[in-house]
């Protein structure tokens, strides 16, 4: 069989979901080509070695320049933060690898474009890391939607909620530095439910926001000194879509309780639906064709062999989890390469979420409605 050697850069949180699917993958999904854990790649040795070993990956690089310019790796998977995204993306274009890249794509929609004409220049398979498209769950959303079973859709509700970071002694990591981050839970957070809201709905046409920072200073790490936090720590939106829907969004990393609560509920002319990431296999669905005295949510468990990813894993009922949804990412990701496809999510919609990110932000400045 065909391989593929994978050259992975940043090695931690998103580092270690992404290694366990490319290590994951051929165990359950028929695969036309072999990944190769090849190389892992961080900026210092000791934890990068340790982590090589824990991960599975059989080399070492510290320099991410060596990956992407290695002629036997194929693949450049990039899970580092957000100001590096542009350049080693449109590096390893250049070189001809194919990339996966993890959200949000860019800091800024000028570097998001750059990156959308250097992946496209060289004819190169790419994808952004939006694995929640791949709960199995939210992909039968989509198809629901699409098949017409909601009808004309009028609202898209959502919220993303996380409280890391609601001790305003917590340190001034790099997520809360603008320069390194671009936004705070903005780009992390809303960004994800932008993204299942163009998956499920479409195109944002209008948007009305607001970004707010609560805690305006924190301790530099490891230090007593207090440094500025320079990105938001909470975003409401409002939007419209292109198709008429309404959209209603909240991120913030300030709700006391919420770990990783995303939340979605679609209601269209003829019926509803309704997610909880918390309960992720289930997904609530009320059809307003059923009959009058029998109506009401019904519970789908989506763990069936007919639902989206769902046959190579386990029998009905036997739950999957959070970790599955990269390895669908990458199971998709490796049968384009091999089929020289184009697989959804692409930088193009890293692109277009980064528009929907800076109209926001936009309009949040100008205190009112901006176009995307
Ligand atoms: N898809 C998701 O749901 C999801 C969840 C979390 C994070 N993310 C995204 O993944 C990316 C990484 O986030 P994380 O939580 O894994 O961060 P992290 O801080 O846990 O890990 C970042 C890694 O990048 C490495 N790194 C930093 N600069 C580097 C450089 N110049 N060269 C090589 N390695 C470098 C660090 O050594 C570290 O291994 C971010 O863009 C973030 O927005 C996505």
């Amino acid at each position: 069989m065909k391989k593929l050697n994978v050259g992975m850069i940043g090695y931690k949180f998103m580092g270690k979901t992404h290694s366990n699917a490319w290590r994951q993958v051929d165990k359950f999904f028929p695969l036309s080509a072999q990944p190769v854990l090849h190389t892992i790649c961080g900026r210092e040795k000791k934890g990068l070695t340790a982590a090589a070993k824990t991960l599975g990956w059989s080399g070492v690089s510290t320099d991410w320049r060596e990956v992407v310019a290695n002629p036997d790796i194929d693949v450049v998977d990039i899970n580092t933060p957000n100001d590096t995204h542009a350049e080693i993306s449109i590096a390893a274009a250049k070189a001809g690898k194919h990339v996966l890249c993890e959200k949000p794509l860019a800091m800024t929609v000028k570097e998001a474009s750059a990156m959308v004409d250097a992946v496209k220049r060289a004819g190169v398979v790419h994808m952004i890391c939006h694995n929640y498209r791949r709960i199995p769950a939210i992909a039968q959303a989509r198809k629901m939607i699409a098949a017409g079973d909601l009808g004309k859709i009028y609202h898209y509700r959502a919220r993303y909620l996380q409280d890391w970071i609601i001790d305003p002694e917590f340190p001034l990591v790099w997520r809360l530095q603008s320069k390194i981050a671009g936004s705070g839970a903005h780009g992390d957070i809303n960004a994800h439910i932008i993204d299942l809201g163009r998956y499920l709905v479409g195109e944002f046409s209008e948007v009305c926001g607001h970004l707010e920072t609560f805690i305006k200073r924190r301790p530099l790490p490891g230090s007593k000194k207090k440094g500025r936090v320079t990105v938001d720590d909470a975003v409401i939106t409002l939007g419209k879509f292109k198709t008429g829907a309404l959209a209603c969004l909240e991120a913030s990393r300030f709700a006391a309780g919420r770990k990783n609560h995303i939340q979605l509920e679609v209601n269209g002319s003829e019926g509803s639906l309704v997610f909880d990431f918390e309960d992720m296999n289930r997904l609530k669905y009320f059809a307003r064709g059923d009959a009058s005295d029998r109506q009401g949510y019904r519970d789908i468990i989506v763990t069936e062999g007919v639902h989206p990813f769902i046959s190579a894993w386990w029998p009905p009922g036997h739950i999957i989890g959070y970790e599955h949804t990269f390895v669908h990412t990458v199971y998709d990701f490796i049968e384009a390469i091999v089929k020289g496809k184009s697989v959804q999510p692409t930088f193009v919609d890293g692109l277009e979420n980064q528009k929907v990110l800076e109209a926001v932000a936009r309009s949040s400045k100008l205190r009112r409605w901006v176009k995307v």
